[in-house]
């Protein structure tokens, strides 16, 4: 008898509706945490960024003390959004409305025409209002929370399956850096991430580096942990074949490809370590930014290694939908080839989803088991 697990878990709803995507900003997505960046975006006092957590809009800030403070990014006027993206002010943060401004603390400091206006304020009870930020692997986190806790209670015991990186030795390579919208469910964006299954068909030409056969994964919690050794004709040259410098000693290769809950991916790698966040932006429509370390080397070094690889890529390396998908290929450093793939494949999923006709097929016993694991988290965190 065939073993066949039937999908869905989740409805078709749940990746087509309004509804489906309100309730998972205001239950998942506001209540993790967020990636917000690296702590070397927030290097002086007075700098800041925001970032989107759920229904929230959060601001991170340095204060005078180089401490790193969170706070909802609303006026106590009336509402309205103080700072932008990212930025740099000197002693505090006026509102762009009626000018009311806050220090750097978040405390109230000065109200226009105060004595005519509002002769019985107490800017005291007026302050901004705290969310959580903590620091982890040389990221930025924020939560809406003030009193989320310890950023460990939820990443620590993930934390050992990550990837043996030192984080503190890589920098950034901002040239690989990306952003590209997909058209699709934020759902479709993770299980496609998360499906072991797909990675020798979809990705066939792309990703023939990595010993899919031997991939170990699972959850940890509401996380996902996944990693697997190079493949033995590319490791058996490594110095060559590697993209770039490696940035971990011979006898500890292979590649670690987390997903944590809701949708922080990261992928570490021989000669990398980046970043695939996850933004819902529409029931149909996902964000994904990635950003780049690498080793801390001369351009000269990394130049060299480009190079010396070039005849691993160009020979191994062949992508289906570079074209469809208008993103950069040919590069492995932005990962544009296979990412090219995975945008065609979580598009025309996302397309019958609407058809009277679209029904959910079996799901393969191992492979796609992550998919179905990651269905009943985002159901059980949407039922509490
Ligand atoms: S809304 Fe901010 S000062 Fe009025
Ligand atoms: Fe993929």
């Amino acid at each position: 008898m065939t073993d066949i697990r039937k999908m869905p878990i989740l409805p078709v709803d749940a990746y087509t509706s309004q509804e489906w995507f309100d309730r998972e900003q205001r239950r998942i997505f506001s209540r993790t945490w967020a990636f917000a960046g690296f702590v070397e975006d927030i290097a002086e006092p007075g700098q800041y960024l925001s970032v989107q957590a759920g229904l929230n809009n959060i601001f991170i800030v340095m204060g005078r003390e180089r401490r790193l403070r969170a706070f909802h990014n609303i006026c106590r006027h009336r509402g309205t959004q103080l700072l932008r993206t990212a930025g740099r002010t000197h002693k505090a943060i006026t509102c762009p409305y009626h000018d009311w401004t806050y220090d750097l603390e978040g405390r109230l400091i000065s109200v226009p025409d105060q004595e005519t206006q509002f002769p019985q304020l107490d800017k005291s009870c007026l302050s901004l209002k705290a969310a959580s930020v903590e620091t982890w692997r040389g990221c930025l986190w924020v939560h809406p929370d003030p009193d989320a806790g310890s950023i460990m209670d939820w990443f620590g015991d993930v934390e050992p399956h990550l990837g043996p990186h030192d984080f503190d030795e890589l920098v950034e390579y901002p040239d690989a850096a990306t952003c590209y919208d997909v058209r699709a469910n934020w759902k479709i964006v993770v299980e496609n991430y998360i499906d072991v299954y797909h990675l020798s068909h979809l990705h066939s030409g792309t990703l023939a580096m990595y010993d899919h056969a031997n991939a170990e994964f699972g959850f940890v919690g509401p996380h996902f942990a996944f990693r697997e050794p190079l493949a033995e004709d590319y490791a058996s040259n490594i110095e060559d074949n590697s993209p770039a410098p490696l940035i971990l000693p011979k006898d500890r290769l292979g590649t670690w490809v987390p997903m944590l809950f809701p949708g922080i991916g990261f992928a570490e790698s021989e000669s990398s370590w980046s970043t695939f966040i996850v933004k819902p932006v529409a029931p149909d429509m996902t964000r994904v930014e990635n950003r780049v370390r690498v080793k801390n080397t001369s351009d000269r070094d990394f130049l060299r290694q480009e190079w010396r690889s070039v005849s691993y890529w160009n020979r191994k390396v062949k992508g289906k939908y570079a074209a469809e998908s208008g993103l950069e290929t040919g590069d492995p450093m932005t990962g544009g080839d296979f990412t090219a793939e995975d945008v065609f494949a979580c598009e025309q999923q996302q397309k019958s989803l609407l058809s009277p006709h679209f029904e959910h097929g079996p799901s393969s016993i191992e492979g796609e088991k992550p998919v179905r694991t990651h269905q009943e988290i985002v159901m059980a965190w949407l039922d509490e």
